[in-house]
């Protein structure tokens, strides 16, 4: 898949959390084809502290209006700078780059769904924190082929809860909160729906421990199951292996051969 480098302007930068923000960047040119999954590498500048590129999952492509959406945490040097950025600045990005979710048709036992259709096939989408990230888009892609999905979404408290509005646009939402400010009290892997309600495939990005959690359930249950892993990255570009992760077929990098993996391909203890 061709690598592509650009300046991208920011359009809209909407502060939605103490330290998160919603960027709306656009560019001049058509924006290539580009798979939920996938990520870009940001170039910081201004930033002598932040040499390297930092990775970012796409949130949204709106193809038509030549927009990249994305979610900045601000955690770090980098980050800050990113999620500071005001309108008309210039953002250096390299994209689309990564693999990308599968869609349940392209699985090796895609789910059998007894109305016949597989787009009768229930997704589930669990996200948690800045993790919901690439779900939206992803949501979007499975309702755009005729697929409802459902969206788990966790956070502390509820002012943690990140994009509600857009990802209720999508499907149906449940919560679940640490202090029980939203949705049901504690973790997305206790919440009630996973009784009541049966899925057919899942995908999950967010901490670790979650997606562990989140695995450990897809497993017991016999669902297919992605997962978006967000290692840490320096090149980007399979050169340098900081990003591996160990898999039932050797060391990988995540930058190239991920950042999403079914969780067969993965040695966590689930
Ligand atoms: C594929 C991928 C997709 C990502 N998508 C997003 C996204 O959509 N939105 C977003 O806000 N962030 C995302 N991240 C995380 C983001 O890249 C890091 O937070 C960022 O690189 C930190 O850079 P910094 O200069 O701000 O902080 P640094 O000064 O480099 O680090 C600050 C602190 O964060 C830790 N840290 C650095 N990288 C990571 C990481 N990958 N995971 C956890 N902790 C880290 C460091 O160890 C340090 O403690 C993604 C990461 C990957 C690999
Ligand atoms: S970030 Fe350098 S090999 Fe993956």
């Amino acid at each position: 898949m061709n690598k592509y480098i650009a300046d991208w302007t920011v359009k809209e930068n909407i502060r939605i959390h103490r330290d998160c923000s919603f960027l709306k960047l656009t560019l001049d040119d058509e924006i290539p084809e580009i798979f939920p999954g996938q990520f870009v590498q940001i170039k910081v500048e201004d930033s002598p502290a932040t040499f390297l590129r930092r990775p970012i999952s796409i949130h949204f492509v709106d193809r038509e209006k030549h927009e990249l959406w994305l979610l900045i945490q601000a955690i770090g040097d980098g980050t800050r700078k990113l999620a500071a950025s005001k309108v008309g600045d210039r953002l250096n990005i390299i994209y689309p780059l990564g693999n990308y979710f599968s869609l349940p048709e392209d699985w090796d036992n895609p789910p059998i769904v007894t109305e016949g259709a597989l787009n009768e096939a229930k997704p589930l989408l669990v996200g948690g924190g800045v993790g919901v990230a690439p779900l939206l888009y992803l949501g979007y892609q499975l309702a755009a082929l005729g697929y409802k999905p459902t969206f788990l979404l966790g956070a502390k408290s509820i002012a943690d809860l990140l994009q509600i509005a857009e990802f209720e646009k999508l499907g149906d939402i449940y919560v679940t909160t640490e202090d029980g400010s939203a949705g049901e009290k504690g973790f997305v892997t206790g919440h009630s729906v996973l009784q009541s309600e049966k899925f057919d495939f899942i995908y999950t990005c967010g901490p670790k421990p979650m997606m562990v959690a989140v695995a450990k359930y897809a497993k017991q249950n016999n669902i297919e199951c992605e997962v978006s892993l967000e290692n840490k990255m320096a090149c980007g570009i399979g050169a340098c292996l900081c990003c591996v992760e160990k898999t039932t077929y050797g060391n990988t990098c995540v930058c190239t051969s991920g950042p999403v993996f079914n969780i067969n391909q993965l040695t966590w203890q689930i």
